[in-house]
């Protein structure tokens, strides 16, 4: 199909990281944006020449269809559904799931069966509720499931993305953000998109610092507009910049764009007029962005 095209051409990464890096976008609240960015994000950092991993850990398994389609678009060879998410947890193994998307993109599927997650979590480690003698244990087993898979696999990629389901306070938003090295805390610019940022943050995010010794921080907190037709909600916006500083927002907002909602129709590409259109003021911006917030950090070598 498209072998030819600027999709398929990876680049060179012009600046290599100190260290493979594990990256959760999160937000206590559904449809704050968290499968748009993690699809976009890891497709265009992919495209920069970073080895990228994408690990699909929603149940509904939506970024694992639009990254399929993705993957039809730039590769002739048929492609049958192998293991996905739930079998790799039960064999204790991840590596045998990955599947090469575009040069330099791979995807850890996920199917419905992953719903089974936290019941299988409990069969094998117990239940504990915050306060029972045993809470640490048992949840500590259950939250470090994802980053003891990813193990093995961390030192192949630059970059692991771990897209999560809107569940609050769930075996999968928090075995995700227990591997990952930084989240990015997405929120569209509504009032309860904004509160759900802050319930992860409260919540979940110092749960697992402070009681179980993540070794996660934010990389920034990033608004996505996308009430459509609406115009960017003021109040919110400053609302952020007051709770968390200008300093830890992410420069480019991103816009409220059409465009990406045809993604688990017709994959993604950065090929046709409104693609390149929705790179060029949308996506590009959001990645010089990411690798600007990775510098300060101190995570890119000169
Ligand atoms: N910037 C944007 N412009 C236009 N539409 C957007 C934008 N961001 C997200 N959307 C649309 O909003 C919907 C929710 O986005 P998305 O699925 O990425 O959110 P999510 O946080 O992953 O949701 P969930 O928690 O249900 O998994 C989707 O239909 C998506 O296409
Ligand atoms: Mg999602």
């Amino acid at each position: 199909m498209d072998q030819n095209s600027t999709d398929s051409s990876a680049d060179t990464p012009s600046r290599s990281l100190k260290r493979p890096l594990t990256i959760t976008v999160a937000n206590n609240k559904g449809g704050a944006g968290k499968s748009t960015i993690t699809r976009y994000l890891s497709f265009n950092v992919a495209l920069r020449g970073y080895k990228t991993l994408i690990i699909d850990e929603d149940p509904s398994a939506n970024t694992t269809k639009s990254m399929i389609i993705t993957k039809a678009r730039h590769d002739d060879e048929p492609y049958t559904m192998g293991k996905t998410m739930m079998a790799g947890v039960r064999d204790d193994n991840l590596t045998d799931l990955v599947v090469p998307i575009i040069p330099n993109l791979y995807l850890i599927p996920s199917h419905i069966d992953f719903a089974s997650l936290p019941v299988y979590l409990s069969k094998k480690y117990g239940v504990a509720e915050p306060g029972d003698p045993d809470y640490q244990g048992i949840e500590g087993h259950k939250v470090s499931v994802i980053k003891n898979l990813l193990a093995p696999l961390k030192s192949s990629f630059d970059f692991i993305f771990i897209d999560t389901p809107p569940t609050t306070s769930s075996d999968f938003t928090r075995s995700a953000v227990f591997a990952s090295d930084y989240v990015i805390i997405a929120f569209q610019t509504q009032a309860d998109s904004f509160d759900g940022a802050i319930q992860f943050i409260d919540g979940d995010l110092s749960e697992l610092v402070n009681v179980f010794g993540a070794e996660t921080d934010v990389l920034g907190v990033l608004p996505n507009q996308f009430a459509p037709g609406g115009a960017i909600d003021d109040t919110v916006l400053n609302d952020a910049r007051k709770r968390f500083g200008e300093q830890n927002l992410f420069e480019h907002i991103l816009p409220y764009k059409k465009r990406v909602q045809s993604a688990p129709r017709i994959g993604i590409t950065r090929e046709g007029y409104w693609n390149n259109d929705l790179f060029k003021t949308a996506i590009d911006p959001l990645t010089d962005d990411f690798f600007h917030r990775l510098n300060l950090v101190g995570e890119l070598n000169d």
